[in-house]
């Protein structure tokens, strides 16, 4: 059995164009234009371009979008007071202050003086206090963006065994919590496997559903899963370059190998990676319909 591939790309632009048909409503209907700012510090490279996506994305959208890059060296100070800046400004209803920050600066301390109701990464305690609770929130784009995925591609998730390898902040925690809540995409036994796991195998091959998001590029291999299962790869992994100079992307599974035992998979790229920004845009649209009390 080959698997069927759960695509990314078209899925995210399915969403894009409901977002779109959504945004030009409420500009003409109720006058308001929903208003993203992302504030990127220094010059890594991945972090330029993933900013860049977001502001070309936004502005596809019809989504009102700034893009502020600051030096380096820039102190956290000076980055707070700007961050207070887009707290008050009425235009801006999503504020994305783009990791890992330099050293000197404590994302912690950065993310908390985000106001949570401009929380559009969904990474503010308050945030991840209201997802835990199930209560409403901004839910954090990559995980949002996972079960978009499954429920667009008639995954079963309620009952099912999920199995989440990773726990990150960004990824794993998140991805687990929602997996086991009483909700449509939900419902889920859920174990979370990480690198002090004893046995990973034993856990990969009961899994219903595999949540890869450990960072180590095709760590999943076929005699790790069993027949029909459905696989979710958030691993983007650069293990290369191409002679064109762009990277050699792998995912956290071993793509080709278990897509003749799996499912369903999505590939990488064009799986999970189109999802986030698009999820971002879907949390923007979200809080400029809180701030204008729609919702
Ligand atoms: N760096 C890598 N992924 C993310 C993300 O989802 N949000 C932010 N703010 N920074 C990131």
């Amino acid at each position: 059995m080959s698997a069927k591939i759960i695509s990314g790309t078209e899925t995210a632009k399915a969403i894009r164009e409901e977002l779109k048909v959504e945004v030009a409503e409420l500009t003409e209907k109720h006058n308001i234009v929903p208003g993203l700012v992302t504030i990127l510090v220094g010059e890594d490279p991945a972090s330029q371009s993933y900013v860049a996506a977001k502001n070309k994305t936004a502005h596809a959208l019809g989504i009102h979008s700034e893009q502020v890059t600051l030096d380096a060296d820039t102190s956290e100070e000076d980055l707070l007071a700007l961050v207070e800046k887009y707290n008050n400004d009425d235009k801006i209803n999503g504020i994305l202050v783009q990791l890992p920050l330099p050293k000197h600066i404590d994302d912690n301390k950065v993310l908390t003086a985000i106001n949570p109701d401009k929380d559009v990464d969904g990474f503010h305690p308050i945030n991840v206090g209201r997802m835990v609770l199930g209560e409403k929130c901004f839910l954090p784009c990559t995980p949002h963006g996972v079960l978009e995925l499954l429920a667009r591609s008639g995954t079963e998730t309620s009952g099912a065994e999920v199995v989440v390898v990773g726990r990150s902040n960004i990824v794993g925690k998140p991805m687990v919590n929602l997996m086991l809540q009483k909700r449509p995409s939900g419902n889920s036994t859920v174990t979370v496997c990480h690198t002090r796991t004893k046995d990973l195998t034993f856990h990969t091959k009961r899994a219903d559903i595999i949540i890869a998001a450990a960072g180590v590029p095709k760590m999943i291999t076929a005699d790790m899963v069993k027949e029909g299962v459905v696989v979710i790869d958030v691993g983007v992994n650069r293990i290369g370059k191409a002679a064109s100079g762009k990277a050699i992307l792998a995912g956290d599974v071993d793509f080709d190998s278990v897509k003749e035992k799996a499912a369903a998979i999505t590939p990488v790229p064009g799986g999970v990676g189109p999802m986030t920004i698009t999820m971002l845009m879907k949390n923007t649209v979200q809080a400029a319909k809180q701030a204008a009390g729609l919702i």
